[in-house]
């Protein structure tokens, strides 16, 4: 038997209809904030991710040349796409754009429980500010975002970027040897981080100084241990945060980030009752559009993991809603089949949702289909009813039925 790939799933009707709600979820808290959508390719160039990603997503890459030989990647994330989407299509627009997106990506991971090889996630960037109501509006927008589906649980983690760079060009690292040190230090990896800060030509000491850096977690307050504008920028951006009555993020200057191209704020979501893939959410300040030929602009953005936050939700035990037909129509005998589609038509011309017996069933079969595929009602055509011009509506849940005029039927239905 033929299998989906490794790391990919399959979703089907019920799992569909919880996702596309939760979906839409997202997609108008987004709207609230002044976002709007957009959609790149699913493979791009792989040179868009290879530049500058850093180690982690090179690895990870799924990438392959095509019939032409052009070089490509299936997408490992959407940032650096929705840049080049901005450098091509809208740098000459009014500053900032807004922009959302919601989509696969695809990342050569071993995969586990909230971990696959094809994920979604739902993104948003704000292209063209570099100030602190920037990132403090764009954090705003994912915690209302986690907050509309409704998550109970969840903790977000606010740093700066810019405070390990300085530390670790003050040190003598490289802007070479910087990213393969960063993404140890993100994973608190220091007993890996420091042969490759010691060949980066640093001090034991400065190394120690550098991990206690990213020990350095709690209020607004311990933003005073640091000097410098980094923590004075992060005071402004939790400020903000305040004022549009946003919990405050805990302070936490380990926050590194897996991608390379950050530069400033960085902040990160997690939902504890994940265990090991907790991160729901990520994201922070950045420049990439120099990268892709165009002016050098700011932006800052983050992006959801769709799957890891619906796999949060149902550990919280949260019952996603379930689309269930209106009506299932019933021949109660093969002389009424035909009005029985008669009435699906009329019912679905009508604005509601209307399922009928496709497989010439017996009225008793059709009835026990009718209950396991959830419709709230079933409507069974009958000869002598239809003598009346009506047909016997029968609430399944309650199995209370009657009989109801067929002109009656569309009305009697919406009524509940
Ligand atoms: P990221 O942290 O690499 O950031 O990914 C964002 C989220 O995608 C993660 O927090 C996680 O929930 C989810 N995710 C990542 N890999 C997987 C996987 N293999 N399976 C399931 N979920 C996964 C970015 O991608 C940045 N582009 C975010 C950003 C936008 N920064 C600025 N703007």
């Amino acid at each position: 038997m033929v299998q989906n790939p490794r790391g990919t799933r399959d979703f089907l009707p019920a799992e569909m209809e919880r996702r596309r709600s939760y979906e839409g979820i997202l997609r108008q808290t987004a709207q609230r904030y002044g976002f709007r959508e957009i959609q790149t390719p699913i493979f791009e160039e792989a040179e868009l991710f290879i530049l500058r990603s850093g180690p982690n997503i090179i690895n990870e890459l799924y990438a392959f040349k095509d019939k032409g030989g052009r070089d490509l990647a299936l997408r490992p994330e959407m940032t650096a796409p929705a840049i080049r989407a901005f450098v091509n299509n809208m740098s000459n627009e009014p500053k900032p754009i807004k922009i959302f997106y919601f989509g696969q990506c695809f990342r050569y991971e071993r995969p586990q429980s909230g971990r696959y090889r094809e994920f979604f996630q739902f993104g948003a960037e704000i292209i063209g500010t570099a100030t602190p109501q920037t990132d403090a509006e764009v954090i705003a927008a994912a915690l209302d975002m986690v907050k509309a589906l409704g998550l109970k649980e969840y903790k977000a983690r606010i740093g700066h970027i810019g405070v390990l760079r300085k530390e670790l060009v003050q040190a003598g690292v490289s802007a070479e040897k910087m990213p393969e040190i960063l993404q140890k230090l993100d994973k608190k990896l220091y007993e890996e981080a420091w042969p490759l800060m010691e060949a980066a030509g640093m001090e034991r000491t400065d190394a120690e100084a550098v991990f206690d850096l990213t020990g350095t977690v709690g209020g607004i307050g311990v933003l005073n241990k640091i000097s410098g504008t980094e923590s004075e920028y992060l005071k402004q951006v939790l400020a903000y945060l305040s004022a549009m009555g946003v919990d405050a993020p805990e302070v936490d200057l380990g926050v590194v980030r897996g991608l390379d191209y950050y530069t400033g704020m960085v902040f990160e979501i997690e939902a504890p009752v994940l265990g090991a893939e907790k991160q729901i959410c990520g994201g922070g300040s950045y420049t990439l559009s120099e990268i892709f030929g165009g002016e050098k602009v700011f932006s800052t953005g983050f992006a959801i993991g769709f799957d890891r936050v619906l796999l949060a939700l149902e550990k919280e035990g949260a019952v996603g809603p379930v689309n269930r037909v209106d009506a299932y129509v019933v021949a109660a005998s093969s002389d009424t089949t035909l009005k029985a589609f008669e009435i699906a038509g009329l019912l679905r011309r009508n604005g509601i949702s209307a399922d009928i017996d496709l497989a010439d069933r017996k009225m008793a079969k059709a009835m026990k289909h009718a209950a396991s595929i959830g419709s709230r009602f079933a409507i069974i055509v009958g000869s002598e009813d239809l003598k009346n011009d009506s047909v016997t509506l029968r609430d399944m849940t309650s199995g209370e039925q009657k009989a109801v005029k067929i002109s009656d039927l569309p009305a009697e239905m919406r009524a509940h």
